[in-house]
Order: structure tokens, then sequence, then C-alpha cells
């Protein structure tokens, strides 16, 4: 039973007043003000007309529409960069194809001057770029251009994105009042790891922290009843029946959860950090602390004193979009994982480290150097039958006796990790453009010292081992 919102605080009285206390600080510095709002609204209305304009030239008939944070002012504000994300409607009796090609034409020629990079969610958009002096000062401004279909019911939409006009309007309606709530929920959460739905992060989406604070009403309230979660969560109604950890129906369609790409465990963090922040509340949560990237010897001698072992793949990634390939990456790892294991390989720990044209499959072991011989176990002496199929199977090995049991000595096909996967890396399950890399030698086994040499992967390494 959900308690009234005034007495579940009623013997927390002066945690709320320290709650509060908090949020204001912190939202004086991470909250948009009135002017920076301005120039957002102001820069998506310039580019809206030049979209508009440039669409009347070629005669297509669309609508444009800001979305996301920017048009709900429930962005955190970044120094000298703004996100704006804008939506080109088109009508739905033109076709896909004409939408993807005739949308992104006429979004480049409108956008003429800016830098433009085309990018692939489900669809093609483009992403417009601008350094702008505003008073004096170098503003960054990202834009995402999104062609979409006007779908009047958006529970029979044909791309993904088009729901995004519907939730703009759903939360639009709602949210006044609540923008800061949402903001301080979204720091709370990219300062934990796990703010954004994309495939890495695999966590709470914008669009999911605003349902979120529409639903509880405030950041305390939200974390005071997350405290208590025990996934699965179900909110809202509706006709979802995967088994995610999350489920938070979307209240423009019923058939999908808005939190499907949420982790089992980072929904975990969220609940841990919830009851860490409510018994010890304190503006830490809100900032990212400085880690400090250790040295080459540091680090060496870390692992050295651990007495474990480090062996990484790293492959050169051809240009793919991260979404497309971080999945194939941790599909590749559990994969060599397996077969590393069935080789009798014990690891401790693995990671993938990504960066834009490198990536890496990193294995901390447990268990890497491994006797060249190993026991194999055989049946019964006085099961006849299996025991004279394991005696001709086995002739060209001495064969002992042991608790009743037959048993060999043999050699291990592999004795360390580096000798398993230089022979049967391509055995194990893989990502299939992993696989074509591996196909095709564009990759290398490096040890911990070749690792520690780069400075990103020293910054990985620290951030995971010495946060
Ligand atoms: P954003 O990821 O930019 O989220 O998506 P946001 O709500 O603006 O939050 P921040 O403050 O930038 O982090 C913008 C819009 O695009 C839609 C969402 O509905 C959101 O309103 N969207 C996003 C999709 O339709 N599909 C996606 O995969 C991602
Ligand atoms: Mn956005």
């Amino acid at each position: 039973m959900r308690q009234s919102k005034s007495s579940k605080w009623n013997n927390l009285t002066s945690k709320k007043s320290l709650i509060d206390n908090i949020k204001e600080n912190v939202l004086s510095k991470i909250k948009p003000r009135e002017k920076d709002i301005n120039l957002v609204k102001r820069v998506a209305k310039d580019v809206k007309e030049r979209i508009l304009k440039e669409a009347k030239n070629l005669d297509i008939d669309i609508s444009v529409q800001l979305v996301g944070s920017a048009a709900r002012d429930t962005w955190i504000l970044n120094g000298k960069r703004m996100d704006i994300d804008l939506f080109v409607l088109f009508p739905t009796n033109v076709d896909e194809k004409f939408l993807e090609e005739t949308g992104i034409y006429l979004i480049e020629r409108a956008m003429e001057g800016w830098t433009l990079k085309q990018r692939y969610a489900e669809h093609p958009y483009v992403r417009a770029s601008i350094d702008k002096d505003i008073d004096g000062e170098k503003m960054h401004f990202d834009i995402d251009i999104v062609p979409c279909f006007d779908v009047q019911d958006p529970s029979h939409i044909i791309s993904a994105v088009d729901r995004t006009p519907h939730h703009n309007r759903y939360v639009m309606e709602r949210i006044k009042g609540r923008e800061g709530e949402v903001i301080l929920l979204k720091k709370f959460l990219e300062v934990l790891g796990i703010y954004g739905s994309d495939n890495k992060t695999k966590g709470f989406s914008g669009y999911l922290c605003e349902l979120l604070i529409i639903k509880y009403g405030s950041f305390e309230d939200l974390l005071l009843d997350a405290s208590n979660w025990r996934p699965p969560i179900y909110e809202g109604i509706g006709c979802y029946d995967k088994k995610d950890p999350l489920i938070f129906i979307d209240p423009v369609d019923p058939k999908r959860n808005v939190a499907a790409a949420l982790s089992y465990n980072n929904l975990c963090i969220f609940i841990d950090a919830s009851r860490n922040f409510l018994e010890n509340p304190s503006e830490s949560y809100f900032r990212k602390r400085e880690i400090v990237i250790k040295t080459y010897d540091e680090l060496k001698n870390f692992f050295t004193e651990r007495r474990t072992y480090i062996l990484a793949i790293s492959l050169h990634l051809p240009d793919l979009a991260e979404d497309i390939i971080y999945p194939q990456l941790e599909r590749s790892k559990d994969g060599i994982k397996k077969g590393l294991e069935e080789n009798s390989f014990k690891i401790l720990n693995s990671y993938i480290y990504y960066n834009q044209d490198e990536a890496m499959i990193i294995f901390e072991f447990e268990v890497w150097r491994l006797p060249k011989i190993t026991k194999h176990i055989g049946p019964k002496v006085f099961d006849k039958k299996s025991a004279d199929r394991f005696k001709e199977v086995n002739k060209d090995y001495k064969v002992f006796i042991e608790e009743c049991r037959y048993i060999v000595e043999k050699e291990r096909n592999f004795s360390s990790p580096d000798e398993f996967l230089e022979n049967n890396i391509l055995k194990c399950a893989l990502g299939k453009d992993i696989r074509r890399l591996i196909e095709n030698k564009e990759y290398n086994l490096s040890s911990m010292e070749e690792l520690l040499i780069k400075k990103d992967v020293r910054q990985f390494l620290s951030e995971i081992y010495f946060r």
C-alpha cells in the first residue's frame, strides 16, 4: 500500500529539509536559467524556419517539431554545449524511401554552412553542429534532426521514431513545474553511469525519467519508493509480457515498455543508490568524482600484487555505429569466456573497452596456468560395456583404476589462455562483424604491458579499480 505523500515524510522532516536544501543547491548549478532556455528556443526556432523554408522551395509538405528535453526544459546545463532534438514530420502517404532520401536531402540543404554528419538510429538522421558566439562566449550546438512519419495513432507507427512527437505532447502537458525534479534525476543517474538507453549504458532514457517524475511527483518521492523495489516492477496498464526488470508501460503505446533497455544490474545500482542517498543525503551524488589516471607502474604493480593475469583481444573496428557493434562485443566476450572456461581457465573479471575505432575485450584471470596434463575420469569398472568402450578409445594411454573408476591422464589441449586464443578463438560464439574481423586477422592479443602503455586504457582501468 502506498502511503500518502505527507505521511511518508512525517518521521523524516529534518531529512526532508536537508534534501530540499541539496536540491536547491544542485539546481542552482545545473538547471538552465531563463536566458539559457530562451537561447535554446531561439536557435531551435531559427533551424525550424530554415527547414520550413527549404521545404517550401522543394514543395515538400512537412511540419517541424522541437522535441526531447529542449522542448520540455528538462535538460542539464552543460557548460558551453547545448543539444537540441528536432523532428521533421512527413505525411504518412509518402513511402519510407522518400522519407529517408528526401528527408535527409532537405535537411542537408536547409542546414548548409553547419557541420553535418549523417547518423543512424533505425533510420538515418542528421546531426548538425555549429559554434556560435553568444554574448562574447563561444557556444557549441548539436542539433539532431530526425525525419519521421506524422502518425495519428502512436500504437500504429511506421518507424520507431514516430512515437516521439506523441511522447513530446504527453510530457509537455504534464511536466510543468517539475522540470527541476527531472533534471536532478537525470544528473543522479548520470553520475551513477546509468543515464541513457543506448546499448552500452543500458540505463534510463530521458523520457523514462520524465515519466517517473510525472508518476511519483518528485525526485525524493521516487527514491523513497525505489529504495523498496523488488524487481520485476510493473508500472502502468498495458499488454507487455516480456520479462524486463522494470516495466513502465508507454502511456502513448501500451505494447511498449519505456524501460526495455534498462538492465537488471543497473536497476539494482539505482535501488541501492536510492537507499544510500536517503540514508545520507549529500550533494556528492550529483557530482562526478574526478578520477586520477594511474601511471603505467602503478597499474602494473597493482595487478602484480593481485597476482592475476591480464590478457586482451584488441580489434580495429570498421566504421560501424556503437549501438550495433557494442552488443556484438558483449556476445563475443561471453562466447570467448565460455570457451576459456570449458578449458579450465578461470576468469575473475572481463570488460569491454570501446573507443570509436578500437575495441578490446579484456580478461583478468584467476587461473591461467595449467599443468600440461589432466585427468579424464571414465566409467565404473563393473559397468562392463562402458568399460570396454573406454579402454578402446584410450588404447594408447595407460589406464588406472581409482575409486572403482577407470582413469587416464592426457595432455591438455591448451595450457595457457594465449594458446587457446591463438588456436581456437574462431570456435567461440562471436558477433557477426567481430568474427569477420578475426577471420581477417584484424586483431591482436595484447599483454598487460601492451595495454598499460595506452593512456585511454589506463583511464578505463583506473575508473574500474580505483573509483
Ligand atoms: P534524447 O536521447 O536526446 O533524450 O532523445 P532527451 O529526452 O532529449 O534527453 P536528454 O536531456 O537529451 O538526455 C530525444 C527524443 O528522441 C526520442 C525520445 O522520445 C526523446 O524525446 N528517441 C530517443 C527515440 O524516439 N528513440 C531513441 O532511440 C532515442
Ligand atoms: Mn535530447
